[in-house]
């Protein structure tokens, strides 16, 4: 039996062209989801949407971080039952070498496109009743890292936006939630075994008890905050970390 019971529902995956949104997509699809999955890369995301199974999936390409690419998403938006933000950027930079506008682009696409994206959705009604809304965030927003300030900020943002969402929509059921992950096994993961080495890697890796995480059990954790079986859930960050934080 699907227990999950994702027939019918309608969802927005962003960041659906590579990683975790990638994985998400195809997973909530083999679920009997219909979904509207989004991109900047047009042949990564053509890619994904040739793996989702069953039929009216939309796609749309474009630079969320654009105005006009946010309002046309939106305008093309069905009426959802379900939101995964998973479009995001990691740039660790040390706080003296902290600029302008690398504050800008980190906020941008990590913080503000989710919440002007939320907010629209919602204002055009746009969002149905007992909807559930998956954010994407880092345990590094609860626990530092050198270089990781601004990133970390940023996630520390999302997270409290989350709660209030989640208190603002609860008359109509609508449920608001975030997945704290640490490290999954994802391009971005790619970036930081370039940026170090995959020595260094495998040595952070020995202070995660279950070891690295894979797009799947995050993708999992997704599926289950979007089914109705977590009706009771909402204002919560569920922290996936493969114990890593557990001793801290
Ligand atoms: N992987 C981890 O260890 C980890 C841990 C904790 C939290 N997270 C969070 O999980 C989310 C997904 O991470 P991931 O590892 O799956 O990353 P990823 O593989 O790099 O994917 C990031 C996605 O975001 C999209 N994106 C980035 N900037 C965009 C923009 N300006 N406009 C539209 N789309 C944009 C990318 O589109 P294109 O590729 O088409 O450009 C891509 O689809 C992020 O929010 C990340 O912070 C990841």
């Amino acid at each position: 039996m699907n227990y999950l019971q994702l027939e019918h529902k309608v969802i927005l995956v962003t960041g659906a062209s590579s990683g975790i949104g990638a994985k998400t997509a195809v997973m909530l699809t083999q679920y009997g989801a219909k979904l509207l999955i989004t991109g900047r890369d047009k042949t990564r995301l053509d890619e994904i949407y040739n793996q989702l199974e069953g039929n009216g999936h939309q796609t749309y390409v474009g630079d969320l971080t654009i105005d006009e690419n946010l309002s046309d998403l939106i305008s093309i938006c069905p009426s959802l039952d379900g939101i995964v933000h998973c479009a995001g950027i990691i740039k660790p930079f040390p706080v003296k070498f902290i600029t302008q506008k690398q504050i800008s682009e980190m906020f941008k696409i990590n913080f503000e496109v989710a919440i002007q994206l939320t907010s629209s959705l919602l204002k055009k009604k746009k969002i149905n009743d007992f909807a559930s809304i998956v954010f994407m965030s880092s345990v590094s927003s609860q626990f530092a890292h050198k270089g990781g300030a601004l990133y970390s900020a940023s996630k520390a943002a999302i997270n409290s936006f989350s709660r209030s969402l989640a208190i603002e929509c609860a008359s109509k059921k609508i449920r608001s939630n975030v997945i704290s992950a640490a490290m999954v096994k994802t391009p971005i993961f790619d970036q930081a075994e370039t940026a170090v080495t995959s020595e260094v890697m495998l040595l952070h890796e020995k202070d995660y008890p279950l070891g690295f995480g894979n797009t799947d059990d995050v993708g999992n954790a997704i599926l289950f905050l979007l089914s109705n079986v977590s009706k009771w859930i909402t204002g919560t960050i569920i922290t996936m970390d493969g114990g890593l934080t557990a001793g801290q």
